[in-house]
């Protein structure tokens, strides 16, 4: 079976953008794939994180994605800072990795803000930590939104390098598998940022936690035009807000754009918005449930994780002592 890796940062608390463009795409997967998914906290902490805040988000990123469907008999799920072997080959990859790769990253430009020389070097050597997270276990598919593909170019780049510096065939290709409609869901406040959990405004995103009152109030402010909806995807040309909502009603009722708006073209977005406020409810209710239902048992939680740790470790340990051999340690 292909063993694919996947990670996701405990920095708040999952979105409906992690959701559609990430873990409702790996529950499936769980039965095709080899199928290791991380939560990752040395990620985390490139951007400062209160320690009592990241320890209590690290639990909660692990129960949201239990609750979405992650099942610790049929994947892997385990939080990165367990297993130490990411670390150890990251070291390796900053030295693989050339600054000038780094620079061409957007994802840092984004996350740093206007106060670059600020950022914590961390931030920017992510990408390099995210290159050993996935090759450290040998994968070569990785289930991602369309935000991470740059990321995923750079790791094929070290790991072509390790490879051609050292004369060996040790690191694999990587996939990026980019799937859903929903690949990329973008902010409730501004069509042309996506959604994120780091985004400051609690607003521009909906919450796997946010109840039906959270998820309407957030829903009906979403910013939208005036138009009403089109009857066909041309429609949505150059209306990026428009095309937001409605990717988002298609990815969590799993249809296609078109259908939806065969269904509600003509529609004006009052009318619109509580049919998807009505579809959000009642997917995400269940999974708010179980998620409060898994949060009041940590010990049992975080026993799952220990155990899904030594299962990572079993496989990212013997490949990552290799590489440190095949560098000379
Ligand atoms: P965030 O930016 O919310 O902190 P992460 O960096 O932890 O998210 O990414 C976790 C996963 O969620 C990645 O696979 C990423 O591609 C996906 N993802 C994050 N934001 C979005 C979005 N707005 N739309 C689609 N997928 C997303
Ligand atoms: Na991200």
């Amino acid at each position: 079976m292909t063993r694919v890796f996947s990670g996701i940062q405990p920095s708040g608390v999952p979105t409906l953008g992690n959701y559609l463009g990430a873990i409702r795409n790996w529950v499936p997967m769980q039965d095709t794939h080899e199928s290791i998914f991380c939560v990752v906290d040395l990620h985390a902490i490139t951007q400062w994180q209160d320690p009592k805040e990241l320890a209590r988000q690290t639990r909660e990123m692990a129960a949201a994605l239990i609750a979405c469907g992650l099942d610790p008999r049929r994947c892997i799920l385990f939080i990165q800072s367990h297993v130490h072997a990411h670390a150890r080959l990251a070291w390796i990859f900053n030295c693989v990795a050339r600054i000038g790769w780094l620079n061409r990253m957007t994802q840092f430009k984004d996350k740093a803000g206007k106060d670059r020389e600020a950022a914590s070097s961390g931030l920017y050597v992510y990408p390099n930590l995210m290159a050993a997270d996935i090759l450290t276990y040998h994968a070569s598919k990785v289930p991602v939104g369309d935000d991470q593909k740059q990321h995923l170019e750079l790791a094929n780049d070290i790991a072509q390098k390790f490879n051609h510096d050292y004369g060996v065939d040790f690191f694999p290709t990587i996939e990026p598998l980019i799937q859903g409609v929903a690949a990329r869901v973008m902010s409730l406040r501004d069509g042309t940022r996506k959604m994120s959990k780091s985004d400051p405004s609690d607003q521009s995103r909906i919450n796997l936690t946010d109840d039906h009152d959270t998820i309407a109030l957030k829903i009906r402010r979403a910013r939208t035009d005036s138009e009403p909806l089109p009857d066909h995807a041309a429609g949505l040309e150059g209306r990026a807000e428009a095309r937001n909502l409605v990717g988002i009603l298609a990815g969590i009722t799993n249809t296609l754009p078109e259908n939806v708006l065969r269904e509600h073209g003509g529609k004006g977005f009052s009318e619109f918005k509580e049919v998807l406020v009505a579809a959000l409810v009642a997917h995400l209710d269940p999974i708010r449930t179980e998620m409060a239902r898994l949060l009041d048992d940590p010990a049992a939680l975080d026993a799952e994780l220990r155990l899904g740790a030594d299962r990572a470790e079993a496989i990212a340990a013997p490949i990552c002592a290799r590489a440190e051999e095949i560098v000379g340690f």
